[in-house]
């Protein structure tokens, strides 16, 4: 596991943008997992003005959002079908088709969790795989307690990500309590991950997947089973991982 440590929010973010855009320059077809929240704005925006001046074609390469909010349709502004055409796909030249992301207004989610990892498995699977951390360790939606060999499945929330995600919601607004994520099995499956965590509410969750016993209570943990992933922290999030003897210092 590769771990780089940069200054600021902005440089990490740097990194990450360099590595998703060398990635559609080797493989101009290839399949992204994308997620959302605050972490990767950073990163989108980096992409958007790279896109802008010259760099990066993404005409032939597949997106999978690696979750979304159950209960709510992918044109409500808090879902992350809306987040990622506002903060992503509408400003560069993926295609729509190429675009993945499970429908959230499903009827049957079990169904439609399915149906999802068979277009992953039909596109051959996922070549790089861009995740956040949550404040709980949980990677997509895959909260504490989710078995590291997980597929592509229903959830239920836990009430820490549902507080952490409230600031999306409008006031007044039903926040979901469920989710369709990509398990963890399937983001193992990728053949590269590269994991962005900024700020210091993100440093016990960052020490606890990388440094702290391989388990189930710890999603993040489940990184390191993983032979190619790249860790990117900005000095805040590497905050409690002095404890880490080997950590290289990138900086
Ligand atoms: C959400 C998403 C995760 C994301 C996490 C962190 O719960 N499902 O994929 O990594 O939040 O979000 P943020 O970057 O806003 O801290």
């Amino acid at each position: 596991m590769e771990i780089i440590v940069k200054d600021t929010v902005d440089e990490a973010s740097a990194i990450v943008a360099e590595i998703l855009l060398r990635q559609v320059e080797e493989k101009p077809d290839c399949a992204l997992g994308l997620p959302t929240g605050a972490t990767p704005l950073g990163v989108y925006a980096r992409l958007i003005e790279d896109f802008r001046n010259g760099c990066g074609c993404y005409n032939r390469a597949h997106a999978f959002n690696l979750d979304e909010y159950l209960g709510i349709p992918g044109t409500d502004t808090a879902s992350y079908a809306f987040y990622m055409r506002e903060n992503l796909f509408r400003h560069i030249d993926f295609m729509q088709r190429n675009i993945h992301i499970p429908d959230g207004s499903a009827a049957d989610a079990s169904a439609e969790a399915t149906r999802y990892e068979t277009q992953i498995a039909a596109r051959g699977g996922i070549d790089l795989m861009f995740l956040g951390l949550g404040r709980n360790a949980h990677i997509g939606f895959n909260e504490p307690g989710s078995p590291h060999d997980t597929r592509t499945r229903r959830v239920a929330l836990t009430a820490s990500t549902m507080e952490a995600n409230a600031r999306y919601f409008a006031p007044g607004s039903r926040q979901p309590t469920h989710a369709i994520t990509m398990g963890i099995g399937t983001i193992l499956e990728s053949r590269r991950i590269v994991v962005l965590a900024t700020g210091i509410e993100k440093a016990s969750a960052v020490a606890a997947s990388l440094a702290g016993p391989m388990t189930d209570a710890v999603p993040g943990s489940a990184l390191a089973r993983h032979a190619h992933t790249t860790i990117v922290l900005d000095r805040d999030a590497a905050h409690e991982l002095d404890r880490i003897l080997a950590l290289e210092i990138d900086a």
